[in-house]
């Protein structure tokens, strides 16, 4: 049985780091697991300019603690009114990686995505000339659609026409949640990724709404029947380029979580490895696990694979009930859990 792996320092393609005191209590979790992160501008208001993003840039690198390495990477928040010439002067500075394209109202504070694809069309041209990276929340938002649909059927009413029209732009579809969306990835060529979150690979729907509705196990894209939860743990242990990690760890206060009308969003940050792990272990693929964690994404984004490198061994973590973070409390996935592996720092 293999007891220690050391892999190149995995890097998170999704996270919400969110701002403030938030940004100051979380930042930590994820700069210490993570050489890099591809961070969410969700922010209210949205990151929406190469200005707000060097801004929240310098927020995010005051919340890192002191001596540990890391690297935020800034996506800029798409609209019906985004600055093509902005976006690419940005990403021309080193500003940004990527830009997030929401459907308008599809999840947290996404009232300012995109109303229509087709008015997003010129961004979408100078993105792929530029080699921007679009990262995209795949639902659609309509009122008709099933909540357990919206993937799929984002993908007919509009993933595939983007693919299609823009041959060579980079996409990732997000935090994937079907085998629709596995199907739809393997289908499409190399420069179509996606990623994967930890709770997708862990849980079915079941999670939210047996035993009492579990506003823990709540988040967008909503978790689907056991069939996809399968789908997606094959994809992510394939050793498949296309399919890499990122956690969408998205910390909500306790009290916004358990409330009428709680927020999506699962806190992960804090054991997001020894989660991940945890996976490939049970499906006997711990010789892909550095694919997933390390490699694939640097390879689809074009950038450098850490040089440093992290050990985990089976010496097992306990996840506590309850974190601190923003004077409030907050529930991390995997509360109370005993955990197989450990993070070796
Ligand atoms: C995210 C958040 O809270 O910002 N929530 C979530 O459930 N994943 C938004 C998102 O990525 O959809
Ligand atoms: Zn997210």
């Amino acid at each position: 049985m293999t007891d220690t792996l050391t892999i190149a320092r995995p890097d998170d393609w999704h996270v919400h780091l969110r701002d403030g005191d938030m940004l100051r209590d979380v930042t930590q979790y994820t700069a210490r697991q993570f050489g890099r992160a591809i961070v969410m501008p969700n922010l209210s208001p949205p990151v929406t300019n190469t200005a707000s993003a060097e801004a929240y840039r310098e927020r995010i690198l005051a919340a890192v603690p002191q001596g540990v390495d890391f690297t935020p990477l800034m996506t800029c928040y798409l609209t019906d009114t985004t600055d093509a010439a902005d976006l690419v002067r940005g990403a021309e500075q080193g500003v940004f990686t990527a830009a997030k394209l929401y459907p308008a109202n599809a999840t947290t504070n996404s009232a300012h995505g995109v109303s229509n694809v087709h008015n997003l069309y010129p961004v979408l041209d100078a993105m792929e000339k530029a080699g921007i990276v679009l990262c995209i929340h795949g639902e659609v938002t309509d009122h008709d659609i099933d909540v357990f649909d919206r993937e799929a059927e984002f993908i007919e009413r509009h993933l595939r026409s983007i693919v299609a029209d823009f041959p060579k732009l980079k996409v990732i579809f997000e935090h994937i949640t079907t085998s629709d969306a596995v199907d739809f990835v393997m289908a499409s060529p190399d420069n179509v990724a996606a990623t994967i979150t930890p709770q997708h690979l862990h849980f079915n729907r079941n999670a939210m709404l047996v035993g009492g509705i579990q506003p823990h196990a709540y988040c967008l894209p909503v978790a689907k029947r056991e069939e996809h939860r399968l789908a997606l743990r094959a994809a992510a242990t394939s050793g498949s380029p296309k399919f890499f990690l990122g956690t969408d760890s998205a910390p909500h206060r306790r009290e916004d979580k358990e409330s009428d009308c709680g927020c999506a969003g699962i806190f992960n940050a804090p054991y997001a490895l020894e989660s991940y792990l945890a996976v490939f272990d049970d499906e006997g693929a711990l010789d892909k696990f550095e694919g997933f964690a390390s490699l694939h994404g640097p390879a689809f984004y074009g950038l450098p694979v850490s040089p440093e490198r992290v050990t985990l061994t089976r010496t097992g973590t306990e996840v506590p009930r309850i974190m601190q973070a923003a004077g409030s409390e907050i529930v991390p996935f995997h509360a109370s859990q005993n955990l197989s592996w450990a993070v070796q720092t």
